[in-house]
C-alpha cells in the first residue's frame, strides 16, 4: 500500500471504530422513569427525605456538581446517589433505606444502575439527547490481557508498548511501566504505522 494513504485511513478506521459506540442518553426518557418508579415516593414534592428533590429539576440540579454533589457528572464512581443506590440491602446508608425495603420498596436493578451510570459518565445532563457515551467500555468486565508490541520511529528508535487506540493525529500506547504515551502517527515507522491499522482494524 502507497505509505501516504495510511495515515487518512487509520483516521477513518477511528472515526468507524468510535461512532457506533455514541449513545445518547436522555434524560426524561430513560432517567427519569426510573427515578421516578423507584425514589421519588420519598424524593419528590416539598416533603421530600433528606431534603432531596429529584422531580423538580431546579432543586435536583443543585446537588449535580457544585458544593455538596450527590452527582459529579463524569465521575459516576463518586457519585453519592449512585453510590447510595447500588449498595446492598443489609448496608444502612442504601437507597431506599432498609427498613422501606423490607416494606417493598424495590432497589434499582443493575441494568438500572448501569444506565445511571452512563448518565453520569456522560455529564449528568437533562437535555435531551445531550449526553453521550461509549457503551463498550464496561469497567465491570475484567480488563484484557495486555499485548505489547515494538513500536519503531522513522529514527530507528524502537520503543515495547501496548496499543490503546488512536486520537486525533497520534497513536495512544501504553508502555510496561503503565505510562500512557500519545504519540504522531506521522513519525513512526512505516512497519508500525501498518501494526497501528492491523490492531486497529480487529477491533472493529
Ligand atoms: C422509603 C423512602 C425512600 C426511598 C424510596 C428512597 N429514599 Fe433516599 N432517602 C430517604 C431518607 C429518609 C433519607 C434521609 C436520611 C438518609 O440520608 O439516610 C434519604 C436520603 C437520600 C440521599 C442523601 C441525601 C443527602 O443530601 O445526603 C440520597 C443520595 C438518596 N436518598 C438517594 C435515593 C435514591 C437514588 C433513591 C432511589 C433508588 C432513594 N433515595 C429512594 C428515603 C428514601
Amino acid at each position: 500500500m502507497n505509505p501516504h494513504r495510511i495515515l487518512p485511513l487509520l483516521l477513518f478506521l477511528t472515526a468507524l471504530y468510535f461512532c457506533p459506540n455514541l449513545t445518547a442518553i436522555d434524560y426524561k426518557s430513560e432517567i427519569h422513569p426510573i427515578l421516578n418508579k423507584k425514589c421519588f415516593k420519598c424524593h419528590s414534592g416539598p416533603r421530600s427525605k433528606g431534603k432531596l428533590r429529584m422531580d423538580s429539576e431546579s432543586y435536583f440540579s443543585k446537588r449535580i456538581g457544585g458544593d455538596k454533589p450527590l452527582i459529579i457528572p463524569g465521575d459516576p464512581a463518586s457519585s453519592v446517589l449512585l453510590i447510595k443506590a447500588s449498595m446492598p440491602r443489609s448496608n444502612d446508608d442504601a437507597m431506599p433505606p432498609p427498613p422501606a425495603r423490607e416494606r417493598g420498596a424495590e432497589a434499582m436493578t443493575s441494568s438500572e444502575l448501569q444506565l445511571i451510570k452512563q448518565w453520569i459518565a456522560a455529564g449528568a445532563s437533562f437535555k435531551p439527547g445531550a449526553s453521550t457515551t461509549e457503551t463498550t467500555a464496561n469497567p465491570s468486565e475484567p480488563e484484557t490481557e495486555k499485548v505489547f508490541h515494538t513500536w519503531t520511529n522513522t529514527e530507528g528508535k524502537s520503543l515495547e508498548a501496548a496499543f490503546l487506540g488512536v486520537e486525533g493525529a497520534n497513536v495512544q500506547l501504553e508502555g510496561r511501566n503503565g505510562k500512557v504515551i500519545s504519540y504522531p502517527i506521522q513519525n513512526l515507522s512505516e512497519k508500525s504505522k501498518e501494526l497501528g491499522r492491523e490492531l486497529l482494524q480487529k477491533r472493529q
